[in-house]
């Protein structure tokens, strides 16, 4: 843990009896409901996995939480599984004090024990690449959405992870169900960078 991560700060797995409180950590880090609901849709989803949403906690209350979830890598070959890295949020008052970075590294020590060989996301390059994270087009993978600016589409490959798994990243349905892929025109000039 970042020793700028206040030491009260727990890190654990979602557990039955969070999902409300989440759904309020993701509204107060995005100000608005959608990305919340993106949560809550996907953990009814197909593309929920158990064990890979993680809070961090607070005193009685959750401050941060991440969730990866499962999608689809659409290679030469076969589709394969994969895992998409969103969203990342932490409350508002606690932003800056390291707990997301703890809170990513956390989550991703747990999901490289895991088979899916790569670990998607879409964000700013200068905030993921410190966590591993590597542009993934000259890796040999595609963007979701040509609204994904090219820098912000990144993976790490995890120790399953084999060179002729290349192609398509196909996001969850409920990525597209929500809208919550890539950049609208009326979000781009005040947008934060990655969802
Ligand atoms: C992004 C976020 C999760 C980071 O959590 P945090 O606890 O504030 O992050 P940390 O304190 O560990 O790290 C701070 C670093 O993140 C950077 N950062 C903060 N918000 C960022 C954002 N939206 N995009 C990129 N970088 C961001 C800061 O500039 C800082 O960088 P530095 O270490 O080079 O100075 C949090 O700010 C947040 O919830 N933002 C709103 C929701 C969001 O945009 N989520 C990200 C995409 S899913």
């Amino acid at each position: 843990m970042p020793d700028d991560v206040p030491t009260q700060i727990h890190f654990r797995p979602e557990r039955a009896g969070d999902e409300s409180v989440i759904g309020d950590v993701v509204e107060r880090a995005f100000r608005e409901r959608r990305v919340a609901d993106l949560v809550a849709a996907l953990r009814a989803s197909p593309d929920w996995i158990d064990g890979l949403s993680f809070v961090a906690e607070h005193g009685d209350g959750l401050v941060g939480h991440i969730l990866f979830s499962r999608s689809l890598l659409d290679a030469p070959r076969r589709l394969v599984d994969v895992l998409v890295l969103s969203p990342v949020s932490v409350t508002p008052v606690h932003q800056g004090r390291g707990i997301g970075s703890a809170l990513i590294q956390y989550g991703l020590a747990q999901a490289a024990g895991r088979d899916e060989p790569l670990v998607f996301l879409e964000g700013s390059p200068t905030f993921y690449r410190r966590f591993g994270f590597e542009p993934a087009g000259p890796l040999g993978f595609r963007r979701p959405s040509l609204r994904i600016p090219e820098p912000a589409f990144q993976v790490i490959r995890q120790r399953s992870y084999e060179p002729w798994m290349t192609g398509t990243l196909v996001y969850s349905r409920v990525f597209w169900d929500l809208d919550c892929v890539g950049l609208r025109e009326d979000d781009v000039a005040g947008a934060a960078p990655g969802t």
